[in-house]
């Protein structure tokens, strides 16, 4: 039945200790305990974001998931909020850089959604198959050739979806390693510190894919920014705005995920020597394997922001107007209600209906994407390194303080 987790609260030990946080490094390190009390005992957990005090309610359990993310009675859309509450949450955003899939509701999701799709298909997506090896191969060579001890995050992961993600645009290579800075500034929580950092990174974006726009219109490419441009320019029904927030999400939404996925999932093989040798053995269980890595290690732990239109309520909770709510995705793939032994990791599972990509009309429109680079990098990976091992013990890894990119700092690797 439905409790109330504040009532509870106060005569149950409270989910957090003295001192302790979401972001502490040793709830980053291993979350999985502590997600499990709160799908247990406080499926509506009130959350406080230590720098700006801020909160947010967090609903951890599989089913939640599900409902939350189609229930009318949220808003994705900051322009839909009282100023004040907006400037509190996104001032630090440049709005030229936010009118995206992720902050927009039917109908404008519904209409932006199906413009974005035309030039963002599964055809595109399997032609890169043949290069998307290349690169994989060039970035291993490079990977070996530091022998013992080379970051498998630095020198792969991270290149790998940047280089990808920026030829399908058609951003040129060198000025592709701007964007980490610019990624990172997006991703970094909203302190006051970042805030400044994150609006001057937005600016310089801004104005870059401002030049990059302009060239293609003179001279369309065979490139997903010309298509967008293409698109916008026949249907007039993609803004100005849109267009330069579509591609900065198709930028940063898609390179730390990816990243942290590769370095996640390869942990996690590392860990299991069990299930990695199964996967040696048969290689036609890689795509299962990419899907339980989404599930058990998936680096997109907690939602985007989601807002109450109105006063409700939850398990008893009674939330606010304008309070922000998240999904938890990687806790609710951790649920036993949905999942059989859910803590253990199986490369071979089915069902696996996780959602680590999101669930419903914002579910990940790169998935296709970040399925082909996963299972083309794994198999390399099979292939090319059958000594592989972790050059560190894993107690020793630093987890990154970010639950937006859950991953570790480095990942040192030996063959
Ligand atoms: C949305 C995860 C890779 C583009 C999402 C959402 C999740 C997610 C959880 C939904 C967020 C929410 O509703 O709270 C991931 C993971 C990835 C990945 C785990 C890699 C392993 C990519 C890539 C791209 C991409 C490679 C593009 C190149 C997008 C876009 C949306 C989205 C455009 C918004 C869709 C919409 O609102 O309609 N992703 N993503 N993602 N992702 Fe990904």
């Amino acid at each position: 039945g439905a409790f109330h987790a504040k009532e509870r609260s106060m005569t149950a030990s409270p989910l957090f200790a003295e001192g302790e946080t979401l972001w502490s490094p040793h709830v980053r390190a291993n979350p999985f305990p502590l997600y499990k009390r709160m799908r247990e005992e406080f499926p509506v957990a009130r959350i406080t974001d230590p720098q700006l005090g801020m909160h947010f309610w967090l609903l951890t359990r599989y089913e939640d998931v599900l409902s939350i993310v189609r229930d009318p009675r949220f808003t994705q859309d900051p322009t839909r909020l009282p100023e004040e509450v907006r400037q509190r949450f996104f001032g630090h955003k440049l709005r030229s850089l936010s009118r995206h899939l992720l902050t927009v509701d039917p109908p404008d999701h519904t209409r932006m959604r199906s413009l974005v799709s035309k030039a963002f298909t599964p055809r595109r997506i399997e032609e890169l198959r043949p290069r998307i090896t290349a690169i994989c191969s060039e970035l291993l060579e490079g990977l070996m050739a530091h022998g013992s001890g080379g970051d498998f995050l630095k020198l792969f992961a991270f290149p790998l979806p940047v280089i990808v993600i920026a030829e399908l645009l058609g951003i040129p290579p060198e000025d592709r390693d701007r964007f980490r800075e610019w990624t990172q500034a997006f991703f970094a929580p909203p302190s006051k510190d970042a805030q400044e950092k994150t609006r001057e990174a937005h600016q310089l974006f801004f104005k870059y894919l401002g030049e990059i726009f302009e060239q293609r219109r003179q001279q369309p490419r065979d490139d997903l920014i010309s298509a967008l441009i293409a698109v916008q320019e026949q249907g007039d029904r993609l803004s100005g705005e849109e267009l330069t927030s579509m591609v900065f999400l198709l930028l940063v939404g898609g390179y730390e995920t990816t990243g942290n996925l590769l370095g996640n999932g390869l942990l996690a093989l590392l860990q299991h020597p069990d299930e990695l040798q199964r996967l040696r053995e048969d290689h036609s269980l890689i795509p299962s394997a990419v899907e339980e890595m989404l599930r058990y290690c998936g680096p997109f732990e907690l939602s985007i922001l989601r807002f109450a239109k109105e006063e409700l309520e939850l398990h008893g909770q009674r939330i606010q107007a304008h309070e922000a709510v998240r999904v938890n995705y990687l806790a609710a793939d951790r649920d036993a209600e949905q999942f059989s032994e859910p803590d253990r990791f199986d490369v071979g599972r089915t069902p696996n209906k996780h959602v680590g990509f999101g669930h419903g009309i914002h579910f990940c429109l790169g998935a296709p994407l970040a399925r082909l680079e996963a299972s083309i990098a794994i198999e390399l990976l099979l292939e090319r390194l059958p000594e592989m091992r972790l050059a560190t013990a894993p107690e020793k890894l630093a987890w990154r303080p970010s639950a937006q990119a859950r991953g570790v700092v480095s990942l040192p690797l030996a063959f």
